[in-house]
């Protein structure tokens, strides 16, 4: 699978509310063709657009999103911490957002974000939905994850879906995990890789895909390196 070479992260994070249809909207709006957004589960087993475990950071709301009701979910403002102007912005569900990628065309790459505990139902549940909900005009959703038992669930449930494995930093066994997982690229944070690590991944013939960078001369040196794509709170400055 190739991706494009700029993915908005969290949608277009720098611009809007991170995960939210907004924030989708206006990465679409600003060129990107792809975006990477975090799926949680509600309590009541719904995967939702979230980063954190907890809901203090980006809504009025708080406490852990995982012992929250959809319906509670929905009736929070994930909008006005970023600004005003996205007052009432709502926190999105799975369903909906496919629903808007498919109205805008744009590809995604799902990063499984499970609360603590909840590593395996959640790469069940999303890998299920992504399987039976995933429009067929759009490409092939990209599945990521930091966590490996996420990863092996998804692949149970959805196995013709791609995975990237997640990681922060190239580790000694990132091969190993890969080959065990049956992931096809690797998503690696760039503050601490080097060129020799962008090599090593070459070398192995992994697409190798890069968050986040906000830098375009940052992003210019990762591609020199082999990146096939940069992740980016602001797709504009790297496309
Ligand atoms: O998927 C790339 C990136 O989003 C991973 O880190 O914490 O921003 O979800 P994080
Ligand atoms: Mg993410």
């Amino acid at each position: 699978m190739n991706l494009p070479r700029v993915i908005g992260h969290r949608g277009a994070a720098g611009h809007a509310p991170e995960n939210t249809l907004t924030s989708i909207r206006t990465a679409a709006a600003l060129g990107a063709q792809c975006v990477e957004f975090d799926v949680h589960l509600s309590a009541d087993k719904i995967p939702v657009l979230i980063h954190d475990d907890t809901l203090d950071r980006t809504t009025d709301g708080k406490g852990p999103v995982d012992q929250t009701s959809l319906a509670a979910l929905q009736s929070l403002d994930a909008g006005s911490w970023f600004t005003k102007e996205f007052t009432d912005e709502p926190l999105p569900t799975l369903e909906e957002t496919i629903k808007l990628l498919a109205a805008l065309g744009l590809g995604a790459n799902v990063e499984i974000k499970p609360s603590a505990g909840r590593e395996i139902e959640t790469g069940h549940i999303v890998g299920r939905m992504l399987r039976e909900q995933w429009p067929s005009a759009l490409p092939p959703p990209l599945i990521s994850s930091f966590k490996p038992e996420s990863l092996a669930a998804a692949r149970e449930v959805a196995p013709h879906l791609e995975r990237a494995l997640l990681i922060g930093e190239l580790i000694s066994d990132w091969a190993r995990i890969m080959r065990e997982l049956g992931c096809t690229a690797l998503h690696c944070g760039h503050k601490r890789l080097s060129a020799s690590d962008a090599e090593q991944v070459r070398r192995a013939e992994f697409p190798l895909r890069i968050y986040t960078v906000n830098e375009r001369a940052k992003a210019e040196q990762l591609f020199s390196w082999g990146a096939e794509s940069i992740i980016s709170d602001y797709p504009d400055r790297i496309l």
